[in-house]
């Protein structure tokens, strides 16, 4: 008995020798980091953690030096700025060197961290109009944050927008690709049906459907596809290469996700495809050892009719076709800019995606409207925009698009498209619909009997007598902030 309760002492004071021995650091540890009210004072060491003392109230602390605020003279509104919130007028930090957080009234400055970039792209978001209200979930993806695939030999590169960057958009995705000259995307299918538009330079894209119906198209910049869902096809860039965007009915869609013609015989027994093939086990050989998706190819040749391989299916042409040439569609022009629309109706193998290329001169603006029945996946091909979200009941945003980025908005969210830059913005904008529609709210202001409007809205005669029963699509407006302003004045 005594002997062992002398043994289980010598334990504990052993094990208690070791804990604070693994307690105290051999030697200072790293410490960096310098907050603008000085070090922890209480030890000559630099722990990990700091001292206990630092707990609570320390009023002499308190570094008078340090401001949050930033000084007048370190900081200018842009031009507009200053307005009440509630014009909501656009501004631009373009030529500010500091931007502040404020509108009109409202705000105050931000001392930093941030990054300024952020800000220039984004003044409706560091800075948002009067009118913004509640939670709206982010309807903005800049294509620069998705992390790019980039394929050996410089062949080409993809990268994508889906609901895992942009969780809103749950009904469409999309993937913007660009393929070397010669370079191909391998022959694959999927399970969401594809829809693409030619952002620069052109293609060779070919395809075999059930019925053993052939394809075979050049397309250039402008011009639109479309496969189905589990239709095989493959593009090639031609002699310049090509940059496309592709746009899926499925906002889960992943490009690394498809079906590769590489990946298919390489999971099939060689046995198998010999057999399948009638075709001797040798000559199998040389079959890629891994996937292709994007890599070099041999030059094409120059006429398409030599890649023309028709068989008892016959070719896909006149409404079967897998292509529209959009490029060479006549806009509808209106005085603040001009618009292509592409729908079943003129593209009826394309079942179910509606969309327009919408170009929108400076200072004029794609009108207020919101889509019925489907979400809007939008992608900006040039210039700068903003664009304002009403969710019901209570909820707005506005959000900043520059070329490059991808909006979505949700089905009967109005929404309009501004241009707040001094070059043409150029937009598409794809639902997923049988027909492009809309509900223009000038068009239902003027086609909704007037008393029912008055006592709605408390409108003015002379503005319900000045709106057009038509449509408008983009609506005309200037540049000059002064003359927008009218007899308010910015501040
Ligand atoms: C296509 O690329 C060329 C060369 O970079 C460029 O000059 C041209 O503006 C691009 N076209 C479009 C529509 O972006
Ligand atoms: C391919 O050949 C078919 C006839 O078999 C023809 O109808 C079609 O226009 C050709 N397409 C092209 C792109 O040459
Ligand atoms: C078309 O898209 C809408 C919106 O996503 C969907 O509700 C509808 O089922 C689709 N129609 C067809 C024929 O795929
Ligand atoms: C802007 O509009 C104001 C008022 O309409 C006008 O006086 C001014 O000259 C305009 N500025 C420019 C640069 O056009």
């Amino acid at each position: 008995m005594e002997i062992r309760s002398k043994f289980s002492i010598r334990l504990i004071v052993l094990a208690i020798t070791i804990n604070l021995s693994l307690a105290l650091p051999s030697s200072p540890q790293p410490y960096s980091w310098t907050g603008s009210f000085g070090d922890d004072e209480s030890s000559e060491i630099s722990p990990l953690r700091g001292h206990p003392s630092l707990l609570g109230v320390i009023t002499k602390e308190v570094n008078p030096e340090s401001s949050a605020s930033v000084s007048s003279d370190k900081y200018e509104l842009a031009p507009g700025q200053g307005a009440s919130a509630e014009l909501g007028i656009p501004f631009t930090f373009e030529d500010t060197t500091n931007p502040q957080p404020i509108r009109g009234d409202l705000g105050s400055t931000d001392p930093g961290p941030r990054t300024y970039s952020y800000d220039r792209l984004n003044p409706d978001t560091l800075a948002p109009p009067g009118s913004d209200s509640g939670d709206v979930e982010q309807a903005k993806w800049p294509m620069g944050l998705s992390h790019n695939r980039i394929l050996p030999g410089h062949a080409g590169w993809s990268r994508q927008e889906n609901v895992h960057n942009l969780p809103l958009a749950t009904a469409m995705a999309g993937v913007d690709m660009k393929l070397a000259p010669w370079a191909y995307r391998e022959l694959h299918w999927h399970k969401a049906n594809e829809w693409g538009l030619i952002l620069n330079g052109s293609v060779r894209l070919q395809t075999m459907n059930e019925d053993g119906q052939t394809f075979v198209d050049d397309l250039t910049e402008g011009d639109v596809w479309y496969f189905p869902s589990g239709i095989p096809h493959s593009l090639q860039g031609l002699d310049k290469g090509s940059e496309f965007m592709l746009v899926f009915d499925q906002g889960d869609f992943d490009d690394g996700g498809t079906s590769l013609a590489s990946e298919m015989f390489l999971r099939n027994p060689k046995e198998v495809l010999s057999k399948n093939l009638q075709a001797p086990l040798t000559d199998f050989d040389d079959l890629p050892k891994d996937q292709l998706y994007i890599f070099n190819g041999t030059p094409a040749p120059k006429d398409i009719k030599e890649q023309n391989v028709t068989g008892p299916g016959g070719f896909a042409a006149g409404a079967e076709s897998y292509t529209y040439h959009l490029s060479k569609q006549k806009s509808y022009e209106t005085p603040g800019g001009s618009i292509k629309i592409i729908d079943p109706i003129n593209f009826p193998i394309a079942r179910n995606f509606s969309a327009a290329l919408v170009t929108i001169k400076p200072g004029a603006m794609r009108e207020i409207h919101w889509h019925g029945t489907s979400d809007e996946w939008g992608f900006f091909i040039s210039g700068n925009a903003r664009v304002s979200v009403y969710i019901a009941p209570t909820s707005g945003a506005t959000f900043d698009f520059s070329a490059g980025d991808v909006s979505y908005v949700p089905a009967t969210a109005s929404h309009y498209i501004e241009n707040i830059g001094n070059e043409d913005v150029v937009f598409l904008e794809v639902l997923q619909a049988p027909r492009f529609t809309d509900i223009s709210v000038g068009q239902w202001l003027k086609l909704t009997p007037k008393q029912i409007i008055k006592d709605t809205l408390h409108l003015p005669d002379s503005l319900l007598d000045n709106l057009s029963p038509n449509k408008q699509y983009i609506v005309q407006g200037n540049t000059n902030l002064t003359s927008a302003l009218g007899s308010r004045g910015p501040t």
